[in-house]
């Protein structure tokens, strides 16, 4: 899917207290504008007003040539309000992935790190597979030079302090407009970062990692990935709705899970090569899991969502997915998948 729109986070990791950090993104005919804004020494203000005599006001302002401009390419200014999701998750991720015994190795083992290399941990979270790709490369005598970036400055200020000493540089940045130069990476990892942007997006994000690749760089992605699209439905409502009960919205909003079959073709349409899927494992989902993590330790909504599940996952696909209704407790194993492409030389 080619889809030009840019992006840009703005505001965020400030210390004003009254700036709230934002997302901006332009369309094509946007970006035209936005580019003669700048050539001809302009300026437009988008201006939302909120409480104020109507309740909502959005208006673009600009000089008349400017808003002519704006009028003849038919642009409108959206916006949405939502509250965020990762600005307040906190858990952890090796009990929710279903990482098991020396899964994280294959991730490292796919990376295939060189004495020496620039290596790019992207949605890095809090770090966890930095942490391994250290104490890896280690075992195996070499050193790597490690940059870790992730949207939320909240989930990168719990990296432990002995990771944060080892690497590069830590980097507050969106994965579909990253601040690095091209061609600087070896390689680059994500692992379950994928699915937090919008199905729209997933193509900006193989764009920017191509472009910070060096050729012969490899991409490597851990990500969950059903099978089929009758169980990608399923899980997918069963992970909203517990978001939902957690009360992290965007996390709701934004999150699309690419089925197996669609990983390589999103690999080729960024100009990726030699892809192939170098890993395969399960991930266990377990409603009783979320209880304490993310519902709260709140049973009401445990019931909330066994009672969704339920509803929502289709007698057709329960054998697919291993499902077990065990009262308290509903669980279903879905494919995780490891895949590895490279840049070409
Ligand atoms: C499920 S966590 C995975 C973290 C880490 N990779 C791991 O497996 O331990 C997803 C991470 O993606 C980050 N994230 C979400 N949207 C992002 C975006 N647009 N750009 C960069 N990071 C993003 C979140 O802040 C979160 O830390």
């Amino acid at each position: 899917m080619k889809q030009k729109r840019l992006h840009r986070s703005v505001n965020f990791d400030t210390d004003v207290d009254t700036l709230l950090p934002t997302l901006f993104s332009a369309s094509e005919q946007a970006q035209k504008f936005l580019e003669h804004v700048k050539k001809s020494g302009g300026k437009v203000k988008l201006v939302l007003e909120l409480g104020g005599e109507d309740d909502v006001c959005m208006t673009m302002e600009a000089s008349p040539e400017l808003a002519s401009m704006a009028r003849e390419l038919k642009l409108q200014f959206r916006t949405g309000l939502i509250a965020d999701g990762y600005n307040i998750r906190k858990v952890d991720f090796s009990k929710i992935h279903g990482v098991a015994g020396n899964d994280l190795n294959k991730l490292a083992d796919a990376l295939e790190l060189t004495d020496g290399a620039n290596v790019l941990d992207l949605m890095c979270g809090y770090g966890a597979v930095s942490s391994h790709i250290l104490g890896y490369a280690k075992d195996n005598g070499k050193s790597v030079r490690l940059s870790m970036c992730d949207l939320h400055k909240v989930q990168l200020d719990r990296i432990p302090d002995d990771v944060r000493s080892s690497v590069e540089d830590v980097t507050v940045s969106d994965a579909r407009n990253l601040p690095y130069l091209d061609g600087k990476f070896d390689a680059v990892v994500i692992k379950m970062g994928l699915h937090e942007v919008p199905q729209i997006d997933q193509p900006l994000i193989f764009q920017q990692v191509f472009r910070v690749l060096k050729p012969g760089g490899r991409f490597v992605i851990w990500e969950v990935m059903p099978d089929t699209g009758e169980q990608q439905d399923a899980f997918t409502e069963q992970m909203q709705k517990k978001n939902e009960l957690a009360g992290y919205e965007s996390i709701v909003v934004d999150r699309y899970f690419t089925r197996g079959e669609q990983m390589p073709w999103l690999f080729e349409e960024g100009g990726f090569v030699d892809v192939r899927q170098v890993f395969e494992a399960n991930f266990h989902q377990s409603t009783l899991g979320r209880l304490d993590s993310e519902l709260g330790g709140d049973r009401t909504k445990l019931d909330a969502l066994n009672a969704f599940v339920r509803r929502c996952t289709p007698q057709s696909i329960r054998p697919s997915v291993d499902y077990k209704d065990e009262g308290d407790s509903i669980s279903m194993k879905v494919p995780n998948r490891i895949f590895r492409a490279k840049k070409p030389e």
